[in-house]
Formats: structure tokens, C-alpha cells, sequence
């Protein structure tokens, strides 16, 4: 009788998560792009605590500064391969309200997989 009232709390909780879970994980991944989503989440992370001042970094909705375009139009804007290189080289992207970064190499790339993650038309 003990046993099974400790037990029903961590069991309801699994269960929820687990429904949580069912929701919100992407269809099946391949593995290249489970390796890849450590760089998506740091990139995501650099992105929350900078752009998202200004732009959009969800899937839709707009940006919070009208002028700024969500970041999930940019790759349609810039090319990704002189996006990075100016990330890298630290050179000025965007305009002049924007912040100069000094992203590492690895910050960089996590810039650019979560950009590319999130990437549409619109
Ligand atoms: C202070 C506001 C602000 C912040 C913070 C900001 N941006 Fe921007 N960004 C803008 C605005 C405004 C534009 C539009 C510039 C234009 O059209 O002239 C822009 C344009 C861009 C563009 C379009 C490409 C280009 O060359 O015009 C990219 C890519 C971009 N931002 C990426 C980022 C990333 C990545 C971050 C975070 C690391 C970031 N921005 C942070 C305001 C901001």
C-alpha cells in the first residue's frame, strides 16, 4: 500500500511529460541533424539573448521592431555563406542600429544552423 502511493506521483508526472513530449519532438530526425541540433540550440540561445530584440526569431509572427525582417526571411535577403563570413570576420551586418557582434567560430555556426532551422518563404 506504501509502495504504490509513492509511486503515483513520479508515474502521473512521467506520463505528462510524456505527452508533452509527443507533442512538441519533430517527426522522425536523421542522425546528422540530431549532431546538428547542438549547434541549433546554442545558436538559438546566442539568438534570444541578441537579435530578438528587433526581430522575429520564431517560426511566424513579426518582428518586434517593424523595420527589422524576421529572421526567418533573412537567408532570402543575404546569402548564408557572406552571412557567416561577416559574423566571423566581425564585420557590420544589417544596418546602422545594429549592434557589432563578436561571435566565436562555434557561435557563429550556431547562428547560422538555427537561421537556417527556421528558414521559410515568409
Ligand atoms: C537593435 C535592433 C537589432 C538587433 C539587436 C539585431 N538586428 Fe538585425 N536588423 C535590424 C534592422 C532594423 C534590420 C533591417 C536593416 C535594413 O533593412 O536596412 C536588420 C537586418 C538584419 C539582416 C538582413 C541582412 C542585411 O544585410 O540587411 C540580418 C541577416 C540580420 N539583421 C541579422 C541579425 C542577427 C543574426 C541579429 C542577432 C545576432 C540581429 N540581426 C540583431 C535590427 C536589429
Amino acid at each position: 500500500m506504501m509502495q504504490m502511493l509513492k509511486f503515483t506521483k513520479p508515474v502521473a508526472l512521467g506520463f505528462g511529460l510524456m505527452a508533452l513530449s509527443a507533442c512538441q519532438q519533430p517527426p522522425v530526425e536523421k542522425l546528422a541533424n540530431k549532431i546538428d541540433m547542438t549547434y541549433v540550440e546554442l545558436g538559438q540561445d546566442i539568438a534570444k539573448a541578441n537579435c530578438a530584440a528587433c526581430h522575429s526569431i520564431e517560426p511566424s509572427g513579426p518582428s518586434p521592431r517593424a523595420d527589422a525582417p524576421p529572421l526567418r526571411t533573412v537567408f532570402g535577403i543575404s546569402n548564408p555563406e557572406s552571412l557567416a563570413d561577416d559574423f566571423r570576420e566581425h564585420i557590420h551586418v544589417g544596418h546602422a542600429d545594429m549592434p557589432d557582434y563578436d561571435f566565436t567560430v562555434k557561435e557563429t555556426d550556431g547562428l547560422l544552423a538555427y537561421l537556417s532551422s527556421i528558414q521559410t518563404s515568409n
